[in-house]
């Protein structure tokens, strides 16, 4: 088995084991992908990548980070990514949406701002988690049972527009301190009810998202979710790898089938804990644990490298996120390293 092995996921099979791994754009308008997003994705599709993914896309208007992420709770956002969806699908390649909720990490301005908090006059909105933690110098509003319950619904209603739109997987975005990761860190939730306290009260909120995602979507469609394997964060509330094992056992008995090990998201990590394959580890130690496929993601860059994390089993996929923003035919250019077959746009054939 190698990086160009093709992957079975349930129905879904992708022609290789590199993904563009998500990363947000800050170019929509309205919650609505455009023509920057087109050009992104299709161009790693060009460039051979098996699966694509969507930057993280919110399920309401709330759950964004800023008002140029992506979106997914109407129509017109729908038919805006139909539209890359079939692109990517007349390159050979398969895509995947990421579907989110910023919680308290929301209200936010763009980048090139350093993501202050926005405004009243820019039409700041009042964030909310599972608990008033402060995050970021943010304090949000803790969501009610009700609110909580709510936004299971979203997540499915979303996932039905994703399935609408023609796209092949859906992955939850767990991770990266964003609001499945406020419920499920001790860090962050200090509820008292059925959503807080225990691990299984702090997990509750993800695997009822899941359940009812699963329940909208074709049996046949893979579903994949992104979690933070530990903090970071040096601290007894922190979450751990052990928690991360226990947490992708229950999620695979509710019909996930791939995990990504990524990490952090409440603080910075600290330089030394990043190395190349840093997280690699991580999704090793799951898998093994408890035989459900795991993505491996962070400071992945070389074709070797890659391939050595497929033949030696340590993960099923590789995510590829910076380096493909500087090479969108790092699948391309791996194979060629790899001496192994394949396919080249045959636009494109006279140069490769
Ligand atoms: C510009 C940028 C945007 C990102 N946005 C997302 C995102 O939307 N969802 C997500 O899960 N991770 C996001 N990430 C994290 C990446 O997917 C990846 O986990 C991280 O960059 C480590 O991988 P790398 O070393 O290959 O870049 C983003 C990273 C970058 C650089």
């Amino acid at each position: 088995m190698n990086l160009f092995t093709p992957i079975q996921l349930r129905n879904l099979t992708l022609k290789n084991r590199i993904a563009l791994s998500p990363m947000q754009q800050y170019s929509a308008t309205n919650g609505v992908p455009g023509n920057w997003h087109m050009v992104h994705l299709g161009s790693r599709a060009v460039g051979g990548a098996g699966l694509i993914l969507t930057e993280c896309t919110a399920v309401s208007e709330e759950g964004l980070a800023t008002l140029y992420d992506t979106g997914i709770w109407n129509d017109e956002q729908k038919n805006a990514w139909k539209n890359i969806v079939d692109f990517v699908h007349q390159q050979d390649a398969k895509i995947g949406i990421q579907l989110w909720h910023s919680g308290a990490k929301g209200s936010l301005k763009h980048p090139n701002e350093r993501m202050k908090p926005l405004t009243p006059e820019e039409g700041a909105w009042i964030v909310k988690s599972s608990s008033a933690t402060e995050i970021n110098g943010v304090t949000p509003q803790e969501l009610t049972i009700d609110e909580i319950q709510e936004l299971t619904v979203k997540f499915a209603d979303a996932a039905l527009r994703a399935v609408d739109a023609g796209f092949d997987t859906i992955e939850l975005h767990a991770g990266h301190g964003y609001l499945f990761h406020q419920f499920y860190s001790q860090v962050i939730n200090k509820r008292q009810d059925e959503y807080g306290g225990s691990f299984d009260n702090r997990i509750r909120f993800l695997v009822e998202t899941v359940q009812k995602v699963r329940k909208v979507i074709p049996e046949g469609m893979p579903l994949l979710v992104r979690i933070s394997a530990v903090d970071y964060i040096d601290s007894e509330e922190a979450w751990t790898l052990e928690d991360s094992i226990a947490l992708s056992k229950i999620l695979k008995e509710n019909g996930v089938d791939l995990i990504t090990a990524s990490g952090g998201g409440f603080t910075n990590v600290s330089k030394d804990k990043v190395y190349p394959g840093y997280q690699v580890p991580f999704a090793e130690a799951i898998k093994k644990q408890t035989g459900i496929s795991t993505g491996a993601v962070g400071l992945i860059t070389e074709a070797e490298q890659a391939n050595t994390i497929i033949e030696n089993e340590q993960a099923d996929l590789v995510l590829i996120a910076r380096e493909h923003l500087r090479d969108p035919y790092f699948a391309i250019h791996s194979a060629k390293k790899l001496g192994l077959e394949t396919e080249v746009p045959w636009q494109y054939k006279r140069a490769f």
